[in-house]
């Protein structure tokens, strides 16, 4: 699938398959992740697989009642190391949100050119997360996003963006 193509159609998905996704695709998506940049090449993103029904269901409470995750085979939880590092002078302990953010962007846009569906995940308890999935006081989630083909055909370009003339000047802010 043509690059361009896949960041068109990648929508957020919220109806899902129960059909299981194949270990080889799942390994393509992750290691699209897993090839992301990172600041110093630091690489704080971690990544924890959900696929027990129980235990996905479990996460959906700690996700604000968002229930379709638990549809998906698969929930990802994306964490991130403090890096210790101060980038851009003012991000201090949250450096690495760029990181695990941009991490995430591969798997999503990964995940569209294998035919399957994503949804950011912004909104989640973050102590009832770590507590849950048992991870360690340096890490902090980021974002979940359920994954798995997709119920009907989401994938249709996006029309709700701003024109570019609305994000983009020359030379000085004169927006
Ligand atoms: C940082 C971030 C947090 C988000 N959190 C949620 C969320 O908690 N629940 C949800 O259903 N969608 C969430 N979304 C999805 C957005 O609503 C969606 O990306 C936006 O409306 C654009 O639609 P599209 O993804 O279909 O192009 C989030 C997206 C981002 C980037």
């Amino acid at each position: 699938m043509n690059f361009y193509e896949v960041i068109k159609t990648r929508r957020s998905v919220r109806s899902f398959k129960p059909d299981p996704i194949p270990d080889a695709v799942l390994q393509h998506v992750l290691n699209a992740a897993r090839i992301a940049p990172s600041g110093g090449n630091r690489q704080p993103t971690r990544f924890i697989l959900t696929r027990d029904e129980q235990r996905k269901k479990q996460l959906v409470p700690l996700c604000n009642g968002q229930s379709f995750i638990s549809q998906a085979p698969v929930v990802v939880t994306a964490c991130g190391q403090d890096i210790r590092g101060n980038r851009g002078g003012y991000m201090g302990k949250l450096s690495m949100l760029v990181d695990v953010a941009v991490a995430f962007d591969h798997l999503t846009l990964a995940a569209r050119a294998e035919g399957l569906g994503t949804c950011w995940i912004g909104s989640f308890d973050n102590a009832g997360i770590k507590q849950f999935l048992k991870i360690p006081d340096d890490f902090q989630v980021v974002a979940l996003t359920p994954l798995g083909y997709p119920e009907g055909d989401p994938f249709i370009e996006t029309t709700d963006r701003l024109p570019l003339d609305q994000l983009v000047c020359e030379e000085e802010w004169h927006l």
